[in-house]
């Protein structure tokens, strides 16, 4: 595995934690053999010390993304044991060379390759030509050319283009050097085991299916609510801002994940085939079904995002996001999916809350039940990952009269909790050839299209168009308006865990 941007947060806070993951399970090939790249003055040993002081640093907090109980010294070397670090400019040619005398050295691994680039984006195309260029893509392919003898695969970080014709032609600019099935762009929201999970309880249970159409089905509300700023990335955040960080990767998703049609077999083409309809059939989102804030100072001295370090004092960038999508195919024709996404916001808390249509009121009319509370189904993506089921009850007395109560499975009181950060199952997908969890060139394209005039809008507006919210609030109101306007409401963010 070769790591480009070796010395940056992305590798030592995620991807090494989630190698060691990888090898404590024993799922790293025995020869498995690590190469940094990146333009720090840094040589082998200076980059395993930084490795480890990271890994360290995460040792028994609980609450760290990747949390670890001890580090187990053998494990540790058997991941970093063979390491090496190679100096280099991005652009430079002698660097490929390098590389490649180094990995032709490298018997052990059978000439795979796994490319992980972890480094900006401006970077993503003119490092996989520079790889092209060196012949480092060239996998030989076996007589009936249904195997390669090794593989050679690239990953790919977010964000992928920064609208639909940057997309479009970054994915063209690497189709040039490397074929799709190399090609892995990456959103790691699709490591998350709960996430997975959708397809699972959609698809593995027959009780669903008929419920999950337009005829049953009200609205569906997915929120991403963090409860973080946007830390020390300023500079990235400036010119990114919450919609394109968050909605048309991570927050589509979590959609398609729900409105696709079952697949014919959880292959990468069929599952991605069925993804890709989702997209396709999406609509162009409308400036006026788009509400963006920005999060303002908060109680207890918390600074508001013009505030942030590398951030501009009259910053229009948005930190928050609710949209109103639409879906034109037979299943979902008609019903509204909200989503929304914030930093400062009250709780953290990613969930998709389906909303059923109700039951009529008529046989209630002469009880004391003034209204009918509708039936949610809530599948809890983090922090508390789980499914809930909320549904009316008699609420026990003499008189007829309901109470909405919720019926809840937590993975914690089922599965023990393994030391997971998410990116283990991808890293180890791209390792075995598995593309399913993977976006290709046409969905990046699309979900890029159906954000294009929003951001468009958005980009001739005065700064000062952007809505304030106070951090630790739930986004700015006017995101409410989305909903009322069709009579929903947003569910509560901070929810107490009892039915509304
Ligand atoms: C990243 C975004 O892709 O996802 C961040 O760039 C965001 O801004 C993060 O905080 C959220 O991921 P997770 O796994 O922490 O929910």
């Amino acid at each position: 595995m070769v790591i480009f941007g070796a010395g940056g947060d992305l590798t030592k806070r995620l991807l090494v934690p989630a190698l060691y993951n990888l090898a404590t399970t024993g799922l790293l090939p025995e020869h498995f053999e690590l190469i940094g790249v990146d333009l720090a003055d840094l040589d082998a040993g200076k980059w395993r010390d930084s490795l480890l002081e990271m890994m360290q640093s995460f040792v028994g907090k609980a609450a760290s993304e990747s949390r670890i109980d001890k580090i187990d010294e053998a494990t540790w070397k058997r991941l970093t044991g063979r390491l090496s670090y190679i100096k280099g400019d991005f652009g430079d040619d002698g660097l490929y060379n390098e590389l490649k005398r180094q990995l032709d050295q490298k018997t052990g691994t059978g000439g795979n390759c796994l490319f992980y680039l972890a480094i900006a984006d401006r970077f993503f195309g003119p490092v996989v030509q520079n790889l092209g260029k060196a012949g480092l893509f060239e996998e030989n392919w076996d007589q009936d050319g249904k195997k390669p003898e090794h593989w050679r695969h690239v990953v790919i970080e977010k964000p992928f283009g920064h609208d639909e014709e940057s997309a479009k032609a970054l994915n063209a600019a690497i189709l040039r050097c490397a074929q799709e099935h190399q090609i892995y762009r990456i959103d790691h929201f699709l490591g998350k085991e709960t996430v997975q999970n959708i397809m699972a309880l959609r698809f593995a249970n027959g009780m669903f299916e008929p419920l999950w159409n337009r005829d049953r089905i009200d609205h569906v509300q997915i929120t991403v609510a963090e409860t973080v700023g946007v830390e020390s990335r300023g500079r990235f955040y400036e010119k990114t801002g919450a919609l394109r960080d968050m909605v048309p990767n991570h927050v589509f998703q979590l959609l398609a994940m729900v409105a696709m049609e079952p697949p014919a077999g959880f292959d990468a083409k069929a599952v991605r085939s069925r993804k890709s309809d989702v997209f396709a059939a999406m609509r162009t989102v409308a400036p006026e079904d788009a509400v963006r804030g920005q999060y303002g100072p908060g109680p207890n001295g918390v600074a508001g995002y013009r505030q942030e370090k590398d951030v501009a004092p009259d910053s229009g960038t948005e930190t928050y996001v609710a949209m109103r999508l639409a879906i034109d195919n037979w299943r979902w024709a008609g019903v509204p999916f909200y989503v929304r996404t914030g930093k400062h916001m009250s709780r953290r808390v990613s969930e998709i809350a389906i909303r059923f249509k109700p039951a009529p009121y008529a046989p209630f009319e002469d009880t004391d039940v003034a209204a009918l509370a509708p039936n949610w189904l809530l599948l809890q993506i983090q922090p508390d990952e789980g499914i809930a089921l909320q549904f009316e009850v008699k609420r026990p007395g003499p008189a007829v009269d309901l109470a909405a109560v919720r019926m809840a499975f937590k993975y914690a009181d089922w599965f023990p909790k393994e030391p997971n950060i998410g990116y283990e199952t991808l890293i180890y997908d791209v390792m075995t050839g598995d593309q399913t969890l993977f976006n290709r060139a046409d969905m990046v394209e699309e979900t890029w299209r159906v954000v294009g005039k929003v951001l468009e809008n958005w980009s001739q507006e005065k700064p000062d168009n952007v809505l304030n919210y106070a951090s630790g609030s739930d986004g700015p109101t006017s995101a409410d308006d989305l909903l009322t306007r069709q009579g929903h409401a947003w569910r509560a963010v901070a929810d107490d865990g009892h039915a509304h």
